[in-house]
């Protein structure tokens, strides 16, 4: 069922533009149920989600969002059947060189973490050539999360520190947190505040596991694919709803 344009506008009246999230993170789950439900191949289910993505980021863009992140293929993807790998590199590369153009327009920043190097050649070219196009675009970062996942990048970041202590150039005790932020993909990025899973699982799968130790999560049944503004709004107007502690009392944080 489409969200009416009237219903997405009651919506985002609702969001205080002082309380936004600055980085939104997005765990897009259920393409291939949702395929299934179509009665198409899973295939169809991840092409469809490219709507849901171009709707999340403008979305965003518009209640003044600055970093997006979205998790399109983790580190534990490359176990799925061979066919819809090589299907999901394919897509990735047709939606990047289909939209570079408008994203450029519209001042966004693409931006990719994860290993890489373990693309295809031709994925990893294509994505290098749009984030270079787009590195000087300030509107809002775009992250897409590539054969990431947070053990893997935690893994890199301790070897990335011993190295660096091997060498003589850091003293272990001066080891703090932000040694650790430094050292990890997202060191350029602040925390997310809002994590959004979609299709209703209730699980980081290995995303950003350092980065989200205080971050709001918003669980909806809705499926990737069938993902709008609307879901985006709601998920924010939540998110604003909610009292965030961080460890302290009501009392202290002033609004009991
Ligand atoms: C998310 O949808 C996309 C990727 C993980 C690449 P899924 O493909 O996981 O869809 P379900 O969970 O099987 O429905
Ligand atoms: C998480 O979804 C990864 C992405 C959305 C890219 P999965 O569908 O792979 O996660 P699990 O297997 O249900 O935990
Ligand atoms: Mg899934």
């Amino acid at each position: 069922m489409e969200p009416t344009p009237a219903h997405t506008d009651a919506l985002r009246s609702r969001i205080d533009p002082a309380r936004v999230p600055n980085h939104v993170a997005i765990i897009m789950d259920g393409n291939g149920r949702w395929a299934e439900q179509h009665g198409e191949p899973r295939i169809m289910g991840h092409a469809s989600g490219v709507r849901s993505v171009r709707e999340a980021l403008t979305g965003a863009t518009e209640i003044g969002v600055r970093w997006i992140t979205l998790y399109a293929f983790s580190t534990e993807n490359w176990n799925r059947p061979r066919p819809e790998v090589e299907a999901l590199m394919d897509l990735l590369v047709k939606t990047v060189v289909n939209e570079i153009d408008e994203l450029h327009d519209n001042s966004v920043r693409l931006n990719a973490i994860g290993d890489l190097d373990s693309l295809p050649p031709a994925c990893r070219k294509t994505l290098e050539d749009a984030m270079a196009r787009t590195a000087g675009n300030s509107r809002i970062t775009l992250t897409l999360a590539l054969s990431y996942s947070a053990r893997w990048e935690i893994v890199r970041m301790a070897r990335a520190i011993a190295e660096e202590a091997r060498a003589g150039g850091l003293d272990p005790a001066a080891i703090d947190e932000g040694t650790v932020a430094a050292h990890l993909a997202t060191r350029e990025m602040p925390d997310p505040e809002l994590l959004i899973r979609t299709s209703g699982e209730q699980r980081i799968s290995n995303f950003l596991l350092w980065q989200i130790a205080y971050a709001e999560l918003w669980f909806t049944p809705v499926l990737w694919p069938d993902f709008r503004k609307e879901h985006l709004y709601q998920a924010v107007v939540d998110y604003q709803g909610r009292e965030r502690r961080f460890g302290k009392t009501s009392q202290q944080v002033g609004t009991t």
